[in-house]
């Protein structure tokens, strides 16, 4: 008797796994900003195909090594173009960008689609598209606006992003809706969050005492902010908010300037300095154990000035358990539900903030209740096993 042949209907297709498809992620750069700590999740998903190519050396590399993650650095050149640039740097950032765009075309041909991070990811990707025909794919971590790009570098990325994507992910809805009111083409985007896993933020606890006795504040009631240093990232008024509240409330900041942004980080030194605050005010600089800092913080602050496109930190504090408080703008407002998992204030006002710190020291099983009710929420919502199945699907699409 001949051997029965399966059937290949609808419930049979091929998944992901069975197409093996092989993935060439494109990052310019070599520091762990959020989009690269996602991109790091998104990757080890498929650490046996894939390869990210990054267009600097720096500390993320080490963490994609860490994590068994192929990874190449594909020049040592600084590429000099920036957010803000206009159409002249733009020019000379191409011509930084020449032997980048070679080696991406070379590696291109072995990979099956083409993934870009970032913005200068999506030029390289763009012309590497171009050249050897293999789909790309482009994942907006940005709000396309005045606050965060020139008028000539948003025009870039949506006429790139409608002529030469199959797919734009975009971190959030209020991502997407900038994309699309800055001419973005509606029909190439996917919302997917960020995913996390939840165990690496719980269960920390234990490590608590001995952590906030070393960092002097085991009786304290302490604000942590965690984000690289950066005007829009707003650390400046936490320190003003801490003005307003009781001399035992005190501020850790965690992150460090990652994009250059030095005279920030002295503005900050000297602001704390001017309201007299040095013995409420500790800068720890970039660590790698947020989550057991988080777990030790009575409430965790998020002060963006300008609209934050996600926040992976909102979420990191919800899964630790630890209270958040957060600028009302951007995606933010889809990440938080007011008085039910967190609170927001209006960016930029210091006394509204304060006013939350006062509340949360009035109230702490308040505070504690609202904080778990986050937990299981964002357990739930942003698990990376679910944004990978999301992503998995969509790249099947294409
Ligand atoms: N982060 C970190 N160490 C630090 C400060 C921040 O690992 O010292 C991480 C933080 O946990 C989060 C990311 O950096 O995962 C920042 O991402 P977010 O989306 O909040 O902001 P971005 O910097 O991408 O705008
Ligand atoms: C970017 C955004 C941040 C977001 C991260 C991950 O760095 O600034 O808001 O959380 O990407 O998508």
């Amino acid at each position: 008797m001949l051997p029965v042949k399966k059937s290949r209907g609808a419930c049979n297709l091929p998944t992901a796994d069975q197409f093996a498809m092989k993935i060439l992620f494109l990052d310019q750069s070599g520091k762990p900003g959020g989009a690269e700590l996602c991109l790091l999740d998104i990757a080890k998903h498929y650490r046996d195909r894939c390869l990210v190519a990054l267009f600097a050396d720096g500390t993320f590399r080490e963490q994609l090594e860490a994590n068994q993650i192929p990874v190449q650095v594909l020049t040592t050149q600084a590429i000099n173009v920036r957010k803000g640039s206009n159409m002249l740097q733009g020019f000379i950032g191409l011509g930084q960008l020449a032997p980048v765009i070679v080696k991406t075309v070379q590696l291109a041909r072995s990979f099956d689609v083409i993934y870009a991070n970032t913005q200068k990811a999506l030029v390289v990707g763009a012309i590497a598209h171009f050249v050897t025909h293999r789909p790309l794919v482009y994942h907006l971590h940005d709000i396309l606006s005045a606050d965060h790009f020139s008028s000539t570098n948003q025009r870039l990325i949506v006429y790139l992003a409608n002529h030469f994507t199959k797919l734009v992910i975009a971190n959030s809805k209020a991502s997407a809706e900038s994309f699309i009111q800055a001419g973005g083409d509606p029909k190439k985007v996917e919302i997917i969050y960020n995913g996390f896993s939840p165990e690496l933020y719980q269960n920390h606890l234990s490590e608590v005492p001995k952590l906030r006795q070393e960092l002097g504040s085991a009786q304290q009631f302490v604000v942590g902010h965690f984000s690289r240093l950066s005007p829009w990232k707003g650390q400046h008024i936490l320190l003003e908010a801490l003005q307003h509240c009781p001399a035992n409330v005190v501020a850790w900041f965690v992150g460090d300037a990652l994009f250059g942004e030095t005279a920030y980080k002295q503005q900050l030194q000297q602001q704390v300095e001017d309201l007299g605050l040095g013995d409420r005010v500790r800068f720890l600089g970039f660590r790698l154990d947020v989550p057991q800092l988080m777990a030790a913080c009575d409430l965790v602050a998020h002060t963006s000035t300008a609209p934050e496109p996600f926040g992976r930190v909102i979420v990191e504090a919800m899964l630790c358990g630890t209270p958040i408080v957060a600028s009302a703008a951007g995606g933010v407002t889809e990440l938080i539900e007011p008085g039910q998992t967190g609170w927001l204030t209006p960016p930029g006002e210091a006394h509204k903030l304060a006013e939350i710190i006062h509340q949360c020291l009035a109230d702490p099983d308040r505070a504690r209740a609202i904080a778990q009710a986050a937990q299981t929420s964002a357990s739930q919502r942003f698990h990376l096993d679910a944004v990978n199945q999301q992503i998995d699907r969509v790249l099947q699409g294409i």
